[in-house]
């Protein structure tokens, strides 16, 4: 994941204009919004920008959950030349703020209201320093299970909802000539699989304490160990093939039915839509095994960096102003597989997975069991994350390391990130 040396970048930028690409009445946006279904939720910003009389320079970077989007960043930042608008997710909001390169967005977020509009658990990210600096475009959740109907039913399995459930199904696919796991073995996917794991057998307030908080107790104890020995068992369901696969194409094989299941959040659904498929029907989609009671949220938003004219100034306030709109919100998130970040929407359009994800947010929010996606940047900073990658994906490789050394690497990971 993204790190880097603060005093670097700040002495690089120091004197630096704060001159951008795009022209004037233009923005131009950075994100990693390239597979079949991010495509087409991405193209309906552009096109609301362009029918307001405003250019949108595509800054597309390839790379599912965002590393490589984040590496070009900075160094598009460094030499002083930052994009208009980025996405910028959780966290990290406030490394980019404490830099001094994020403009705000106070005037919209008065004009519309955003304070009474937004959750205050999705409002609080936006803001650095109490100004808002970027505006949200969805709300994923990350602990979902999706399935082919079809495969299950050919392997007499229904959709497990316990981790002990979801074993013994991946067996009986297996037996029935389908790979039960579909996956792409890159760091933030094992990553993605890992904290669903955690999340499945060890509960909510685990979760908090290990992948939020980075309790070494929680990160070193025997309920780590547990999780970690839960997640290396998934690998066994998993194909030859998985080493570098992208995501999509982990979904498309679920789509295709040579694979029965994938665990991952709900851009997945993205695909599924973009293939033409129907919720419930051609595909199914449940929480994660074991986590019913837990919402682990991931939402995307879009970040502007400070600029020098005004009329990319403005170009920057009608694209936040436009994020939150209706239209966007229903257009995009129908495409994206997310649920709007506002929650007064008419949610009539929605399937049954946004529907009960939707409902779940909501519950899970009173009642407790909404977390941070730790693989997607929403739980702690870029360093400490990606040194809990290393430690997940090279235990998840590594048939040798016993899973109480992974753990005790763990709680190394985030000490030694945090100085
Ligand atoms: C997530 C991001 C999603 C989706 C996914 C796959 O981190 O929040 O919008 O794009 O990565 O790239």
């Amino acid at each position: 994941m993204l790190t880097f040396k603060k005093t670097t970048l700040a002495l690089a930028l120091a004197g630096a204009t704060l001159a951008t690409a795009a022209h004037a009445n233009e923005v131009e946006v950075l994100h990693w919004w390239t597979s079949g279904g991010e495509a087409r939720a991405a193209n309906v910003l552009k096109e609301l920008m362009e029918a307001e009389g405003y250019g949108w320079q595509d800054f597309a970077v390839a790379g599912g959950g965002g590393e490589t989007a984040m590496t070009v960043l900075k160094s598009r930042a460094m030499s002083g030349n930052p994009p208009s608008a980025a996405q910028i997710k959780g966290p990290e909001i406030q490394e980019w703020g404490e830099l001094g390169l994020l403009g705000d967005l106070n005037e919209v977020a008065d004009a519309e209201s955003w304070d009474e509009l937004l959750p205050e658990v999705v409002a609080d990210i936006m803001r650095y320093d109490d100004q808002y600096v970027a505006v949200p475009v969805n709300v994923h959740r990350v602990n979902w299970l999706w399935a082919n109907p079809a495969v299950l039913e050919a392997a007499g399995v229904e959709m497990p909802t316990t981790l002990d459930e979801f074993f013994a199904a991946g067996e009986a696919i297996r037996e029935a000539g389908y790979v039960p796991l579909a996956h792409g073995g890159q760091a933030w996917q094992d990553a993605t699989v890992f904290e669903s794991v955690v999340l499945g057998g060890q509960g909510s307030e685990f979760y908090q304490q290990a992948l939020v908080e980075l309790d070494p107790e929680a990160l070193g104890g025997e309920q780590m160990v547990a999780a970690l020995e839960d997640f290396k068992r998934t690998r066994e369901l998993m194909d030859e093939g998985m080493s570098g696969r992208d995501w999509n194409i982990a979904t498309a094989m679920v789509i295709e039915g040579t694979a029965g299941m994938q665990l991952m959040g709900d851009w997945a659904k993205g695909e599924f839509t973009a293939a033409g498929l129907t919720a419930g029907e051609d595909y199914l989609c449940a929480a994660a095994p074991g986590t019913e009671d837990a919402f682990t949220f991931n939402i995307d938003s879009l970040a502007m960096f400070r600029v020098a004219s005004d009329n990319e100034r403005e170009a920057q306030q009608v694209l936040a102003r436009l994020v939150l709109e209706p239209t966007f919100q229903e257009a995009f998130n129908l495409a994206k597989g997310s649920i709007p970040a506002r929650p007064d929407l008419d949610m009539s359009e929605f399937d049954s997975c946004a529907q009960q994800s939707l409902a779940d947010f909501q519950r899970t929010a009173e009642e407790g069991g909404l977390v941070p996606s730790m693989a997607h940047g929403m739980a702690v900073r870029a360093d400490v994350q990606g040194a809990i990658f290393d430690v997940v994906t090279n235990y998840f490789n590594d048939a040798n390391m016993p899973a109480e050394e992974a753990a005790q690497r763990m709680v190394r990971a985030a000490q030694a990130a945090a100085f």
